[in-house]
């Protein structure tokens, strides 16, 4: 099986995460972990599974004004972020199943997750999606929450057998 990790990241929270999900994912998987500047938006045909993370920002998925946001408060300056990068891709069937994973604050009732809207966006784009996953951080900066690395690792190494069955 063959595994593409695109991830977006401001503060690098995201980014430890998608390097523990491609790492639990290596178990079962040959995978490919890029940063979303540089990921293909013609998905390599023998790619079996696509995974998709990145920071929750009001609500959902980054936009330029969140990322400028983002980079006032001394994150990197990304010119784009998954949701540009999944708007971008093709439209139809896709033959790679999808999923997605995000980080946000550790709030219990915040509302919204870029996974979930991650999602959505990509069944319309005719991927078969399986349900998302997130990660949590302290603050609007983190770092990650105790135990969060290990457990992105553990959900790529069942993601990694889940997909092959
Ligand atoms: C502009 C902005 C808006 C945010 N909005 C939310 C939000 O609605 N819900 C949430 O849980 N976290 C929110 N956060 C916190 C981010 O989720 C957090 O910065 C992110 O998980 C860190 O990931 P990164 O280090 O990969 O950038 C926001 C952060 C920024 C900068």
């Amino acid at each position: 099986m063959r595994a593409l990790v695109v991830y977006e990241s401001m503060f690098g929270n995201t980014a430890a995460i998608a390097q523990a999900v491609a790492d639990g994912l290596s178990t079962g998987a040959e995978v490919t972990l890029t940063h979303v500047a540089d990921a293909p938006t013609d998905v390599p045909p023998d790619v079996d599974v696509v995974v998709v993370g990145g920071p929750t920002h009001t609500f959902t998925m980054s936009r330029e004004a969140t990322r400028e946001e983002a980079a006032r408060r001394g994150g990197d300056r990304t010119p784009g972020g998954i949701r540009e990068w999944l708007q971008a891709l093709p439209t139809g069937g896709h033959p790679q199943d999808f999923v997605a994973f995000d980080t946000r604050v550790n709030m219990p009732l915040l509302p919204g997750a870029a996974s979930h809207s991650a999602t959505r966006l990509a069944r319309r784009r005719g991927f078969s999606v399986t349900a998302p996953e997130h990660f949590l951080v302290y603050g609007y900066h983190g770092p990650l929450i105790d135990g969060e690395v290990d457990r992105a690792r553990q959900w790529g190494q069942r993601l990694s057998q889940q997909l092959a069955d």
